[in-house]
């Protein structure tokens, strides 16, 4: 079967997208697939018709890849696709839509609201500290964090007319992926400062310690959050859940940030590195995604 990887579009996420996206090529290449490997630019839509995969596997990240209009083209055009439809990417796009969604079904969140822009420049919404940040948006990019003592934020005019702004979560980064409705382990993400872009995706930015060596109830309920997390937005094949969690507190101090339904894909972004920990090789993981396609 031929497999079309989608990747690289408009979005802010454009480039970690290209590297998901090239790396899940080769390994479908070499799990023995036939790859055609489509930069997502405005003649996708003829460029799958014409090319008529029998599935896209998608490695895009941000908006119109992760927020359920690529996955809409693909249901027009009947090409089964990877990774979640179209309401559950649209769903878990919009982060405060989303963290309704945790919050109806029991999930911990952090407080949080939308607000005008210039609203969020001129006074405090929230008592600091907290963050601002596009609602739909990945890979902490148009992040503010608004700390203690100082002024409302000045933001830039590419940021939306509406963003959130949320009350900042203090504590270490854990994360959980799923795969197939289970839940695979905790990576426990260490950085010397913030996790933003760079740390993120800059070389030794940050230290991945899998399994997570976190207290057995906290690690147990990363798996039961993230699994319950994918069921509440009905996600489908692979995603994952963003924790942070204040360990003074025990248990109480686990809060779920977000959910993923396009997670970094290259083999060393933390999905695939859950996979890999839990006897899952890279190549396979792209090979049941995409078995696993429909629409
Ligand atoms: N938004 C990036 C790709 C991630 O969540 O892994
Ligand atoms: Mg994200």
């Amino acid at each position: 079967p031929t497999v079309a990887v989608l990747m690289g579009g408009p979005s802010a996420e454009r480039e970690v997208s290209l590297s998901s996206g090239r790396q899940c090529a080769a390994a479908l290449r070499e799990a023995g697939f036939e790859t055609v490997e489509i930069d997502a630019g405005p003649d996708l839509a003829q460029r799958l018709a014409e090319s008529r995969p029998d599935v896209a596997f998608n490695a895009l990240h941000g908006r119109w890849g992760e927020d359920g209009c690529v996955q809409g083209l693909l249901e027009w055009l009947r090409i089964p696709y990877t990774h979640s439809g179209v309401l559950a990417s649209a769903l878990a796009m919009d982060k405060q839509k989303a963290k309704e969604a945790f919050r109806r079904a029991g999930l911990p969140v952090v407080e949080s609201l939308l607000a005008p822009r210039e609203e969020v420049s001129e006074r405090h919404l929230l008592r600091p500290p907290y963050v601002v940040k596009p609602n739909n948006e990945g890979s902490s990019v148009g992040v503010y964090i608004v700390r203690e003592g100082s002024n409302a934020p000045r933001l830039a005019e590419t940021m939306p007319e509406t963003v959130m702004v949320e009350a900042f979560a203090p504590g270490r980064e854990l994360t959980t992926a799923v795969l197939d409705d289970r839940a695979l382990t905790v990576t426990d993400i260490l950085t010397d400062g913030w996790y933003d872009y760079d740390a993120k995706y800059a070389p030794g930015g940050s230290r991945h310690v899998v399994p997570a060596e976190v207290p057995r109830d906290v690690f147990d309920a990363c798996l039961d959050h993230a699994l319950r997390a994918h069921e509440a937005l009905g996600c489908r094949g692979l995603s994952r859940t963003d924790f942070r969690w204040d360990e003074s507190k025990g248990l109480d101090g686990l809060v779920v940030l977000e959910l993923n339904t396009q997670p970094g894909m290259t083999p060393t972004s933390l999905a695939p590195e859950q996979a890999q920990a839990v006897g899952i090789a890279f190549p396979d993981l792209c090979r049941r995604l995409v078995e696993d396609a429909s629409c």
